[in-house]
């Protein structure tokens, strides 16, 4: 952000200090801040205070720095160091190991790597709950609302813990469990894909077998593997036996960064708003030396390429493989890239550390992004109606880019099997076949045409939140039910048992009376 806005945004915050809401977040680190980031600038514009919850080891935020917001910095027994190196490990095992282990050993060691960041976590946790003068001092703020990224778990303890109201926003989480299991959200395994399945809403036979599965098997696997310590550490904090789920549950609002653009239609509920795309914004001119760079690529166009800010280096081969084929463009390549430099770098390719992403794409020469499939990036790419590429690699992005390969918006590669001549035959079937561009056109139309912008139907309900202290006026019975009351199972058993004693006496009175017509017909016959 530019230094003159930071400080109008400051000066705001300080002018309506006393007038306004009070918000408290629970931020989780790196592309997951972005969303974060966008609805509290625009709740500091309207006038709220916002204070962020820090643990010291955070990596993108630096309190020292400018900011419209508060911070209030809580001292913990991590090093920014060990959370990057722990960030990097789990990265490294889900981009490049998970696929060269047997399938039991890629599942063990990915429940290990869960198991060391559940471990973070917690301590970054026990320093929250742990510490009277900190907690004390919150509740004397009289906060209105708690924004919460449930990245991780334990905001919304330290929410209850407090008996402040909050407020979710998310993508996703594994399998949707998380939303179906603690939301309530319905999601029938016929027509309402897992996240993490690679599958659209039309499945055959054997897909919807698979999806019930993967449902099945990730439910057992929060149920047993990841929430179950959670449970005891939340029944302690509270003194009350609960869970992690229940706790969850309580959520007031799920802001959810996807909509209709990217998702499948579903049911959902009126506690639940679909905001993507918040963060998008008309494209702003571009630094001089690469807006000249860009108009030297004359009536051929640009291709935005970028795998995301985690992934910082490739393999020599990898990056030569993707260098060969972009040269082979009559497009010129904006690739942003922290790696080494790639021998078979092309005239027509330049590599830069940043990339202003959004800009590069709102940019009229834009014809194509080759992209990881990032939740952020393909909304920039839905706003401004740019046909993809998809190299997904890991969490949600095969997700993602299966819902933009349905929705005819873009190619899908796959990263390692990645050759020379498919990713050129990939981007040129999306700048030359023309069905890309328009199926990216009608994306951005829909996006666009809503009665509400996403950021303000988001400000809204964290707004309503603070007003009415909740929203429970939205929260669905369905939290109060056991999961066979739910699925109406004792009713069916019920009726099942109606049916069968109805049968059982019908088939006790046949017997009699045949027994005794059999009687009576002897005894005419003797
Ligand atoms: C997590 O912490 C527990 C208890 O402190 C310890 O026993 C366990 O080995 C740790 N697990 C990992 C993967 O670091
Ligand atoms: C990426 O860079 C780090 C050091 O900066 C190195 O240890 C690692 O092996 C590199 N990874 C690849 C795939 O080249
Ligand atoms: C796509 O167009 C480019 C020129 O813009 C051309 O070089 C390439 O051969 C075309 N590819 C196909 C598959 O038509
Ligand atoms: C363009 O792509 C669409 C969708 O993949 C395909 O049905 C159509 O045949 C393609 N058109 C040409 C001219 O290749």
């Amino acid at each position: 952000m530019a230094g003159k806005e930071v400080t109008v945004l400051w000066l705001l915050a300080v002018l309506s200090w006393g007038s306004g809401g009070k918000v408290l977040v629970w931020p989780a680190d790196n592309s997951h801040w972005l969303n974060m980031d966008c609805i509290l600038q625009e709740l500091v514009v309207r006038g709220h205070q916002v204070t962020v919850l820090l643990p010291s080891c955070f990596l993108i935020l630096d309190p020292a720095q400018p900011s419209p917001f508060q911070f209030e910095v809580v001292k913990v027994p991590i090093t920014k160091e060990e959370m990057a190196a722990s960030l990097e490990e789990t990265f490294y095992f889900f981009f490049y190991k998970e696929r060269t282990l047997p399938a039991w050993k890629s599942i063990y060691e990915a429940i290990q790597i869960m198991y060391k960041l559940e471990n973070l976590t917690k301590i970054i946790c026990d320093e929250v709950l742990k510490n009277k003068a900190l907690l004390e001092r919150l509740r004397t703020f009289g906060f209105d609302v708690f924004l919460i990224d449930p990245l991780v778990p334990s905001g919304e303890l330290v929410a209850e813990k407090l008996g402040i109201p909050f407020v979710y926003t998310i993508r996703f989480s594994i399998g949707n469990t998380v939303e179906r299991h603690c939301g309530a959200l319905p999601a029938p395994p016929s027509y309402i894909p897992a996240t993490l399945s690679h599958l659209t809403d039309r499945m055959s036979f054997l897909e919807r077998l698979k999806n019930t599965f993967t449902y099945t098997i990730l439910d057992m696997m929060y149920h047993y593997v990841l929430w179950g310590s959670w449970d005891q550490y939340y029944s302690d904090v509270l003194g009350r036996t609960t869970t992690l789920c229940e706790t969850m549950g309580k959520a007031e609002i799920w802001l959810i960064r996807t909509y209709w653009d990217f998702e499948f239609p579903r049911p959902f509920l009126p506690n639940f708003e679909f905001v993507g795309g918040l963060h998008c914004q008309p494209a702003k001119p571009l630094p001089k030396e690469m807006e000249e760079f860009v108009q030297s690529s004359g009536e051929h166009g640009i291709v935005v390429f970028s795998l995301g800010s985690m992934v910082n280096n490739l393999t020599d081969e990898k990056s030569n493989i993707i260098a060969r084929a972009l040269s082979q463009l009559p497009q010129k390549v904006l690739w942003r890239y922290k790696g080494k430099k790639p021998e078979a770098l092309g005239s027509n390719t330049r590599i830069y550390d940043w990339i202003p992403q959004n800009d590069l794409l709102g940019h009229p020469l834009a014809k194509a992004f080759l992209t990881h499939g990032g939740t952020n990036g393909i909304y920039e790419a839905i706003y401004h109606g740019i046909p993809m590429v998809g190299i997904p690699m890991f969490a949600d992005q095969h997700d993602n880019i299966a819902h933009m390969r349905a929705k005819g918006a873009a190619v899908e590669l796959d990263f390692n099997r990645l050759t020379t001549q498919d990713l050129v035959n990939a981007l040129n079937t999306v700048i030359n076949n023309s069905t890309y561009k328009e199926n990216a056109l009608r994306l951005s139309k829909i996006h666009h045409d809503q009665p509400i912008k996403p950021l303000d139907r988001a400000v809204f309900w964290v707004e309503f939140v603070m007003r009415h202290k909740g929203a429970k006026h939205l929260r669905p019975a369905a939290h109060h039910l056991t999961w066979y009351q739910y699925h109406c199972l004792d009713v069916l058993a019920f009726l099942l048992t109606c049916a069968a004693i109805a049968v059982f006496i019908l088939v006790k009175c046949c017997l009699f009376c045949c027994r005794r017509c059999g009687r009576i017909a002897k005894r005419k016959k003797d």
